[in-house]
């Protein structure tokens, strides 16, 4: 929704825009002098205001440099049948975004308004591109071969073409941010920003002024007016990583821009509309903080609309050949050309490997070999698998405090495998790995004897 603001005596220009304009994407407001428009401009941010004045006067000037001032972000643009070229330089040179020389149609109004606005998103998202690097997601670069990634693509396509809040959950380097910008890129948004937010890397006063922005004065140290990510996202896309890691009044800011698609900035009074579609991640299990009151409930639903869930790596372990050849290819090229392929046994040790680190641990380790590999192949040697990081190998039999007697362990476990097999020593023995005439040795010689004999 577009706010737009009509500062006249009359209502004839209201009238002429009224007939042309779409009521439901684009509102009016109408104020009768410039200080009910300085007024209103307290309450909500428009993006455009026009100024309808007979004389461009050092009034009318002064006017637009006290409103510019409280409201950087709008389009202000005088409207006059008297126009000199001093004044439209005058104007300008205040911040005004156009000048419009009466008499003019609706429509022209209407077309100078929306140029306005597409260039300062445009220079939004220039300002925002500079401090990020792009990086371009496309639906090739996904590889996956496995069910759960058929599944995954299949919701895809359903859903990027949509405006639907998407929900993506799964363990460190699934591929979270990776299906989340291809979402964007492939949706009606990808030619306005896609904005990237970790909710867990700022403390919760700091995440609430880089999501929404702060005014001037709003807490020590903001000494300008900032613009937030949601601001920025404005017609794209925003991408809340880590959202498990959000405080609660964060989380109701967050719920109600979902729902209204409004907010205010910090330590302002000016509510802001904006078109943005929300993508959230994590790694953690939002019922789980649900339940223990960390979560919203009424936040997780509307954020849940459509969830896509990442299976980790070794849950889908069809997917390391094709991903080892993909991240090989892409290695190869940059910094090893001569790298071809993986030997056996080396493809052996990643495909039986259980991935703690997901797809990015295998696409450094990858990265590692075609560094380390001096022919064409990669060589178990060249494999650096951390097994630090693996979850401790369950034992199967734990020796206690105070030792133990390995013959009484035998027979323990004989006697557990005749219980399991209905005493059938023939199957017993399969269970332990051993012959029947062994097991049967054995059994004499623990003087084992079935109770119920
Ligand atoms: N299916 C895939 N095909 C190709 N590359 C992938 C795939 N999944 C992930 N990657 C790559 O693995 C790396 C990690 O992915 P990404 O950053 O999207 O994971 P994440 O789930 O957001 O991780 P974290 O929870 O740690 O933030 C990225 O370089 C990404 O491009
Ligand atoms: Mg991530």
């Amino acid at each position: 929704m577009k706010h737009i603001l009509i500062v006249s005596k009359d209502t004839v220009l209201k009238e002429q825009l009224t007939r042309v304009i779409d009521p439901t994407k684009t509102q009016l407001d109408m104020a009768e002098s410039l200080s009910s428009a300085m007024s209103l401009s307290t309450e909500m941010q428009y993006d455009a205001a026009l100024v309808v004045v007979n004389r461009y006067d050092s009034r009318a000037a002064e006017f637009l440099t006290e409103f510019l001032d409280q409201n950087p972000q709008t389009m202000l643009m005088p409207v006059s049948p008297n126009v000199a070229v001093e004044h439209v330089l005058d104007a300008m040179r205040r911040g005004a975004a156009d000048f419009i020389h009466q008499p003019v149609t609706a429509e022209e109004i209407v077309t100078r308004i929306s140029k306005c606005i597409e260039s300062r998103r445009m220079k939004r998202e220039i300002d925002f591109l500079r401090h990020t690097q792009p990086h371009i997601y496309r639906f090739d670069d996904i590889v996956g071969v496995s069910a759960p990634m058929k599944k995954v693509f299949s919701l895809l396509r359903k859903v990027a073409p949509t405006d639907a809040t998407v929900l993506i959950m799964g363990e460190t380097g699934t591929g979270k941010e990776l299906i989340a910008g291809a979402i964007h890129f492939n949706s009606p948004r990808a030619k306005n920003s896609f904005v990237k937010v970790n909710c867990a890397a700022l403390p919760e006063n700091l995440l609430e002024s880089e999501l929404f922005g702060h005014e001037k004065g709003a807490f020590t140290g903001a000494h300008r007016q900032r613009v937030g990510r949601f601001e920025q996202a404005d017609a794209g896309t925003i991408f809340l990583d880590e959202i498990g890691d959000m405080g609660a009044s964060t989380q109701a800011k967050i719920l109600r821009v979902l729902q209204e698609h409004q907010f205010e900035r910090l330590g302002g009074t000016q509510t802001i509309d904006v078109d943005v579609r929300v993508i959230a991640a994590t790694n953690k299990d939002l019922t789980t903080l649900m339940n223990s009151g960390q979560f919203r409930e009424d936040l997780f639903y509307r954020l849940n609309v459509v969830t896509i869930e990442l299976a980790p790596l070794r849950e889908r372990r069809e997917d390391i050949g094709p991903l080892v050849t993909f991240f090989l290819k892409k290695y190869a090229a940059q910094i090893n050309n001569r790298v071809e392929s993986v030997s056996t046994p080396g493809m052996k040790m990643l495909e039986e490997y259980h991935w703690p680190g997901n797809i990015r641990q295998l696409q450094n380790v990858i990265e590692r070999a075609v560094i380390m590999c001096e022919g064409t192949k990669v060589l178990p040697e060249h494999i650096a698998l951390y097994d630090k990081a693996s979850p401790k190998k369950k034992e199967i039999v734990e020796i206690p405090e105070d030792g133990v007697k390995l013959v009484d362990v035998e027979r323990q476990l004989i006697v557990q495998a005749l219980e399991r097999t209905g005493w059938v020593q023939k199957n017993a023995a399969k269970l332990l790995g051993m012959s029947p005439r062994v097991i049967n040795y054995k059994i004499r010689k623990h003087r084992i004897k079935r109770p119920d004999l």
